[in-house]
């Protein structure tokens, strides 16, 4: 599994729309950011080499080892992005691209409580994920089954968890009519739930 997804998606394109957000709300932070569920390694690289002191985390070795030998700058680590050994409070943007789509509904909100403690007071988080026009519901994705999510049942989740939403966006693209690709941006209130 772990290969197949590394050839589809292990090249950020500095042109693509999802870059430029990425890159506009998780650089310039004042403290360290991570990429939870960070798969090949390409986000974290792309925010190491703009000056961002990243850390990838993945819970699957073949994508952490892939991770560490293409892109020898950043710190790599292999855990559960529901058991990350860094301080509460201390980390100043996350980015999970993509890496809550396998999770059920009971586990999206663990760990977007869990991702709420991690980060300080303003802390910027970064989703992305599948939008939905109908429901939270399964599909067949390339790789793995996966959830989509309507962007206002996220976000739901999202302020029961200690955040409030900064932006959010959806596309499509002409070659994939049935996906709806979906962003959301929040921040982190000031006293933790
Ligand atoms: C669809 S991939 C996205 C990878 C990467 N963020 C990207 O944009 O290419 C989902 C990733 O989330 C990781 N993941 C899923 N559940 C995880 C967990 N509990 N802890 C750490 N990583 C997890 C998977 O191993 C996989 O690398």
């Amino acid at each position: 599994m772990s290969g197949a997804y590394i050839e589809l998606f292990d090249v950020v394109d500095p042109d693509d729309p999802d870059a430029a957000l990425i890159r506009g709300q998780l650089t310039g932070l004042p403290g360290q950011v991570l990429d939870l569920g960070g798969g090949p390694g390409q986000w974290t690289a792309h925010l190491h080499d703009l000056g961002v002191e990243v850390t990838g985390i993945d819970m699957v070795p073949e994508f952490v080892m892939h991770a560490r030998a293409m892109h020898p700058g950043p710190d790599f680590r292999l855990a559960s992005l529901f058991d990350v050994a860094v301080p509460e409070s201390s980390v100043a943007g996350i980015l999970a691209w993509y890496s809550l789509i396998h999770l059920s509904p009971a586990d999206v909100r663990r760990a977007l409580v869990g991702f709420r403690r991690l980060l300080s007071p303003a802390g910027v988080l970064v989703l992305g994920f599948f939008d939905s026009d109908n429901g939270v519901g399964l599909f067949d994705h390339k790789v793995a089954a996966a959830y989509r999510w309507p962007a206002d049942t996220l976000v739901e989740e999202l302020t029961s968890a200690g955040f409030v939403e900064l932006e959010r966006g959806r596309r499509q693209v002409a070659d994939r009519p049935d996906r709806i690709y979906g962003t959301v941006v929040a921040v982190a209130t000031k006293e933790l739930q």
